[in-house]
């Protein structure tokens, strides 16, 4: 099964996105057409490394190695990056290509976004999360200590490679930190302005037995759900000036609980989904959804054996983080809220209205 979604940002700026179950010898010759008479640097997650450096068909030369987890997205690695294609001797003809989860994509494109002032780009996401979101779209960064993405681009990849093969290797904590992620798209359908209903809600319900046996051609179509409606925002807003933000439904808690736990204790798609708990029972209790819409959200929560959150965290210091994300403006926070089923709208809180909804949350 081979599906090819197309985003397109302007009318000189596009890349196509394969999502297959093809065997990693197709995907091999796919990268070597794409790539060719191009001198490659392949950045690679230890671990993909490890499971699947006999698989791929890169020479040992042409890749560095980096090493898992957030802490690594720093500017010392994006320099080992840079350092590497110098010596390489890659030109602003060539092409580096990120093959892991988002750690890798995100570090990996903002070095081909800033090398020579930029050249080409591919994104091969080894991980559910990443596939269906960090791979596509364009966004770029490094973190420092006490910022998450605080430099970065807006750069696009010139394509993006999803084998869903790489996914029989993800223990279940990774696989679900991606249905994190791929649960969100179904609160937020109706605002993307994709051109024909996709009932990823109803899909997600219906389908959710397959999709936690993994089956191939269910994850296929589940992937080019979320990517459409994805695709349908970024090439609106390209660079989050407006709605690009309902991408971050469930992230303004999302992000402080991964902040708190110094990334170690929730998996990104874990935290996400603390945050739609949380946004989604204030939504409730401030009136914006109504019953039925609240309890179909639950079940869908409940289905995947998703909880909310049952520990307490100091919430003037998840205020403070929330405070600085790169959405709060003039001391509000802001947050993606449902105000219907299947939409979302931005809402600024104050500190205190924030305070009030976190104590009622989390007893
Ligand atoms: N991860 C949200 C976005 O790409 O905008």
């Amino acid at each position: 099964m081979h599906q090819i979604l197309k985003v397109q940002i302007s009318d000189n700026n596009e890349y196509l996105i394969d999502i297959s179950d093809s065997s990693f010898a197709k995907l091999n010759q796919e990268i070597f057409e794409f790539t060719r008479g191009q001198k490659r640097l392949v950045v690679m997650s230890k671990k993909v490394y490890n499971l699947y450096s006999e698989d791929l068909n890169f020479d040992d030369d042409e890749i560095l190695i980096f090493p898992d987890g957030e802490k690594e997205k720093n500017y010392k690695n994006y320099l080992k990056i840079i350092k590497r294609a110098f010596q390489l001797g890659l030109t602003r003809k060539d092409v580096i290509i990120a093959v892991g989860g988002g750690v890798v994509g995100d570090i990996a494109g903002f070095a081909a976004s800033t090398y020579m002032r930029g050249i080409d780009f591919i994104q091969i996401p080894t991980t559910l999360l990443s596939a269906v979101d960090s791979s596509v779209g364009g966004k770029t960064a490094i973190d420092l200590p006490e910022a998450k993405n605080i430099v970065g681009t807006f750069y696009q990849p010139k394509k993006v490679f999803i084998n869903i093969n790489f996914f029989e290797t993800l223990d279940d904590k990774q696989y679900f930190s991606g249905l994190g992620e791929v649960l969100k798209y179904a609160f937020i359908e109706d605002c993307c302005g994709y051109n024909v209903p996709l009932f990823l809600f109803e899909f997600l319900t219906l389908s959710c037995t397959k999709i936690l046996e993994r089956e191939p051609l269910t994850i296929i179509r589940m992937i080019e759900y979320c990517l459409n409606l994805k695709i349908a925002v970024v090439t609106q807003d390209e660079k989050e000036s407006c709605l690009r933000k309902i991408l971050n439904f469930g992230h303004t808690l999302g992000h402080a609980l991964e902040s708190i736990t110094k990334y170690k204790k929730y998996t990104h798609g874990q935290a996400v989904v603390y945050g739609m708990f949380f946004i989604i029972d204030w939504a409730y209790k401030k009136e914006y959804i109504n019953y039925s819409y609240y309890r179909l959200s639950m079940e869908l929560f409940e289905k995947y054996g998703f909880k909310p959150l049952d520990k307490k965290y100091p919430i003037e210091k998840l205020i403070n983080i929330m405070k600085k994300d790169k959405k709060a403006s003039s001391d509000k926070i802001s947050f993606i809220v449902p105000c219907d089923k299947k939409k979302v709208k931005e809402i600024k809180l104050t500190p205190i209205e924030v305070e009030f909804a976190l104590n009622d949350f989390v007893k």
